[in-house]
């Protein structure tokens, strides 16, 4: 992605920094740095962004399957194969699918991507803001919010690190969509990046200084409280995501070990 303007001094992204992680090409020099630093911590850490990636497409396609028409994905990241649209489409082809990230480089490659699909689209939001997400007419324009709607919370829920602000933020989400509706976490694991640990300590400076994205891992239970009592778990639960409904073409990367998978993965159902 780099062109004869590539600036060192563009700071890091946490999109741009997953999109290296992936293997893509939507990265710039200081994404690079900074995710090899984080590399270097956690050499696994590339596999985890695709055993992320794959739990998201199983989910999306358990939704979609089960007759799930509306997604909101929010900190969506630059579009990588297996994107939400893609995977909800070939199941439902009438499905509607909006993205959200914080990122304009990631809004501007969605919206590419997206050029002649009339049932889907990327805004610009902040999760934590999820009024203005919900008040934005992109989401108006594509969204039924008085039916029910998947919101998809992948990787993105470590990035805000206040407790109270993110329950909130989940909260707002959930009394904004009827029952019947659908909520879609993975989460980086506290049990695997242990937040006493050094090496912890380094990967999480890097998000901060770097990308000035504060990430916080959260416990089993700590992710279960999201889904509260106002969700139903969908089988099996808040799982490491390599156990949340395995399929064949799954990567293989943790397939002796799910929990160095360092991901909470669940879905559950709005009551
Ligand atoms: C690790 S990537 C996950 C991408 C995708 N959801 C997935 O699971 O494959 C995290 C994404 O969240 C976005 N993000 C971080 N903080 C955000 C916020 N407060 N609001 C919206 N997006 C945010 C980043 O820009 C990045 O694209």
């Amino acid at each position: 992605m780099d062109g004869p303007n590539e600036t060192v001094r563009k700071p890091a992204t946490s999109a741009r920094m997953y999109d290296f992680y992936l293997g893509g090409a939507h990265n710039f020099a200081a994404d690079r740095r900074a995710a090899l630093k984080v590399i270097e911590q956690y050499p696994t850490v590339p596999a985890v962004a695709r055993t992320n990636r794959a739990f998201l497409g199983r989910a999306v396609r358990f939704l979609a399957d089960a007759g799930v028409r509306q997604f909101l994905d929010i900190g969506s990241g630059i579009p990588t194969s297996g994107n939400v649209h893609e995977i909800a489409q070939r199941s439902v082809p009438e499905a509607r699918v909006v993205y959200v990230d914080i990122d304009p480089v990631a809004v501007a490659e969605s919206r590419e991507i997206l050029h002649g699909n009339d049932l889907a689209t990327a805004i610009h939001g902040d999760l934590r803001d999820p009024k203005a997400i919900l008040d934005d007419p992109g989401v108006h324009g594509m969204l039924d919010l008085t039916r029910p709607v998947a919101v998809v919370l992948a990787a993105v829920l470590h990035f805000v690190p206040d407790d109270t602000q993110a329950h909130g933020v989940v909260d707002e989400l959930l009394t904004a969509l009827p029952a019947g509706s659908h909520l879609v976490i993975s989460h980086g694991a506290a049990e695997t990046f242990l937040l006493g640990d050094e090496r912890t300590a380094a990967a999480r400076s890097v998000y901060t200084r770097q990308t000035s994205t504060a990430g916080k891992p959260r416990t089993r239970e700590e992710v279960s409280r999201f889904f509260g009592a106002r969700c139903e778990l969908v089988e099996p639960g808040v799982s490491w995501a390599p156990d949340w409904r395995p399929a064949a073409d799954d990567p293989t990367d943790f397939e002796n070990d799910t929990r160095r998978s360092g991901m909470w993965a669940a879905v559950g159902r709005l009551l």
